[in-house]
C-alpha cells in the first residue's frame, strides 16, 4: 500500500461528523446533511495545493498585489449513485467547479463494478478531478472509475472518500499510485458481503431513501 499517498482526516469535526453518520439511529435528512457538510471540511483538505497567481485590486486605500487561485480548473465527478451526496459540499467551496457523472454499480455476486453512464467535460484533461464516493470497500469502482477518467487525458487526479476499507485503499493505491486518496476513516475490513466493517451499511440507500 502507498501509504505517502494516502491523507486520512484528523480534523475533530470531520471524525465527530463521521461517527454521527455511522449510526442506525441517524434518519435520511440528517445522513445528507452530513455526508454534505463532511464533504465540503474534506474538499478543504483536497484544495490546500491549488495553485495561485498573482493579481492588482484596489483596496479602500491603494492599489496592491495579492494572490487569487488560478483559473477555475476543477472538476468534481461522483461516482453514481452515492457519490451525489458529496457534490454540493464541494459546491459550496468552489461554486464554478464543473462536474462530470460516473454510473457504475457493484454486482451484488462478483462484487465487480459494472458501468452504466460517463458524462466528462470535454476539457478534463487541463483540470484537477476530484472523485467522489462516500465508500472505498473493495475498491473496484473506484479503480474503475478512475481508469475512465484517464482514458479522457486527465493527469491531475484526486479521490474523496468518506469511509475506507484497507483494502480498497490498496486496492486504488496499487493501480493508480498517482493519484492522491483523501479518506474521512480507515476502517477494520470488510465481511463477507464486501461490506465496510463498522462502515455506515449502504450509503446510497441510506442518502436515498431506498433500503
Ligand atoms: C457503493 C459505493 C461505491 C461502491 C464501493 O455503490 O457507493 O461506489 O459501492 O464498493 P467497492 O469499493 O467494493 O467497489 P453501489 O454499488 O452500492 O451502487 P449505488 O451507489 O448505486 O447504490
Ligand atoms: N458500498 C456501500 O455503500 N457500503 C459498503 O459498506 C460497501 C460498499
Amino acid at each position: 500500500m502507498h501509504m505517502q499517498n494516502v491523507v486520512v482526516m484528523e480534523h475533530p469535526l470531520i471524525r465527530h461528523k463521521i461517527t454521527i453518520l455511522r449510526k442506525t439511529s441517524t434518519g435520511h435528512k440528517e445522513f445528507c446533511e452530513l455526508v454534505e457538510e463532511i464533504s465540503m471540511l474534506m474538499a478543504y483538505e483536497a484544495t490546500r495545493d491549488l495553485p495561485l497567481k498573482d493579481i492588482e485590486i484596489e483596496t479602500p486605500l491603494t492599489k496592491t498585489m495579492q494572490k487569487v487561485i488560478e483559473g477555475k480548473k476543477l472538476c468534481a465527478v461522483p461516482v453514481l449513485r452515492a457519490g451525489l451526496g458529496m457534490v454540493d459540499g464541494i459546491r459550496t467551496l468552489i461554486p464554478n467547479a464543473k462536474v462530470g457523472h460516473i454510473g457504475l454499480y457493484r454486482d451484488h455476486d462478483t462484487l465487480q463494478p459494472v458501468e452504466y453512464y460517463c458524462k466528462l467535460p470535454s476539457d478534463i484533461s487541463e483540470r484537477l478531478v476530484i472523485v467522489l464516493d462516500p465508500m472505498l470497500a473493495t475498491g473496484g469502482s473506484v479503480a474503475a472509475a478512475v481508469d475512465l477518467i484517464k482514458a479522457r487525458g486527465a493527469k491531475n487526479i484526486k479521490l474523496m472518500s468518506i469511509v475506507a476499507a484497507p483494502e480498497g485503499i490498496k486496492c486504488v493505491t496499487d493501480r493508480h499510485p498517482d493519484i492522491t486518496l483523501y479518506v474521512g476513516a480507515v476502517d477494520e475490513g470488510l465481511n463477507e458481503n464486501g461490506y465496510i466493517v463498522p462502515g455506515l451499511g449502504d450509503a446510497g440507500d441510506r442518502l436515498f431513501g431506498t433500503q
